[in-house]
């Protein structure tokens, strides 16, 4: 195995065992910091408490590589050497591997600054997990000015060596709603007396069942699920209240708009129909990461060269990915690279082959090379 890669491994399993929660990453910023100050790789004053962004070369143009860095709110059963000592975090969603993959790209590009014709910022982005640090670094305005901001995700439904992406969305819009009915208590024997949360609820979750089976094309996809109903506290009383909350991943703005405005209908209605308060609290918080076409054909190219099993990924995952937040100011480009574990992303077991590490640094160092040839 490659000097490099037992490293990037070694650094990877320092990470995993060192877990931070969203915008908490605080050691895992100094350890970076750390490892590229090691390398003299200059680290850019940023307003960010956590995360930062390393710059290499000069001069213009420059291109942006990014690593996520936070771990997740899960306890650690992969029963590893080198698992979690922060109980109850994880790095479930292998953004220890990605920071080791970057980290690499950045030492190797350090070794060929001279020949840079530009300048490559490194972006190790805090709270990706809760949808936040992307826009963190993007209202920092450094990013200003890139002509690309590339990235990948490791992708444990894929074997190591393979690498999967499409033109347009490959991560969906995500959106959080939570819907508070308010009716009129009463007691279990006495209806004519309450207004019952419970019917217009059981409504409410049928109804919104609807907006995928019947609003929304068929040839069109959308997931709405509900993943929490709260109401009720024993068995012969009506309650006053309750709530659903949970989550819609739609592909394109016009269905966006379209369950958002059906959500809100479902709502004005059952509260017109029932006399009770149906508040819908719709929030979108991440859009879908969407490649683009130009790049997408370069990165195929690239990612043949560096050696990678290429193949065109069917359709979007309906996963979310801050990422989103950087094609605001640059096209952009997200891969999914295999990382082959039996257990998905965010299991409590989860275990991403550390063979991945062999090739991705590589990946990059060849994509940033080839877009100073071109922009
Ligand atoms: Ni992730």
């Amino acid at each position: 195995m490659a000097e490099l890669t037992e490293q990037l491994i070694a650094w990877r399993r320092a990470f995993h065992q060192a877990p931070e929660y969203a915008h908490t990453e605080v050691e895992t910023t100094r350890r970076l910091r750390k490892i590229l100050q090691d390398h003299e790789i200059n680290i850019l004053e940023t307003p960010l408490e956590t995360g930062l962004i390393a710059e290499i070369g000069q001069g213009e143009p420059f291109i942006a590589v990014r690593s996520d860095i936070d771990a997740l709110p899960i306890f650690e059963q992969t029963g590893l050497s080198y698992a979690s000592e922060n109980k109850g975090v994880m790095h479930a969603c292998g953004h220890d591997i990605h920071m080791a993959a970057i980290l690499g790209t950045a030492i190797l590009l350090k070794e060929r600054e001279a020949d840079l014709p530009g300048r490559v910022r490194f972006i190790f982005q805090a709270a990706e997990e809760v949808s936040q640090g992307a826009d963190a670094i993007v209202k920092t305005g450094m990013l200003d000015g890139a002509k690309a901001i590339v990235g990948f995700h490791n992708d444990p439904t894929l074997p190591v060596g393979a690498w999967r992406a499409k033109t347009g969305y490959i991560t969906a819009n995500v959106d959080r709603f939570k819907i508070d009915v308010t009716g009129v208590g009463a007691h279990a024997a006495m209806p004519q007396d309450g207004v019952d949360p419970h019917i217009i609820l059981s409504q409410l979750i049928s109804g919104i069942q609807t907006i995928v089976s019947r609003n929304v094309a068929p040839y069109e996809e959308a997931v709405v699920t509900i993943g929490q109903v709260h109401s009720g506290e024993t068995w012969n009383v009506i309650p006053s209240q309750g709530m659903i909350e949970g989550t819609v991943r739609t592909l394109t703005p016009e269905v966006r708009d379209l369950v958002e405005t059906r959500m809100q209908q479902l709502c004005d209605g059952l509260a017109l129909q029932y006399q009770a308060d149906v508040v819908l609290d719709y929030q979108r918080l991440t859009d879908g990461v969407y490649n683009d076409a130009e790049l997408q054909t370069l990165a195929c190219q690239i990612a043949e060269e560096t050696g990678y099993d290429v193949q065109e990924q069917p359709r979007a995952q309906m996963i979310g990915e801050d990422f989103a937040s950087y094609q605001q100011i640059a096209p952009v480009h997200f891969a999914m690279i295999g990382s082959d574990s039996v257990y998905p992303l965010h299991h409590p077991q989860y275990n991403p082959n550390e063979a991945i590490l062999d090739k991705v640094p590589y990946y990059f160092v060849n994509f940033v090379e080839r877009l100073f040839e071109r922009v």
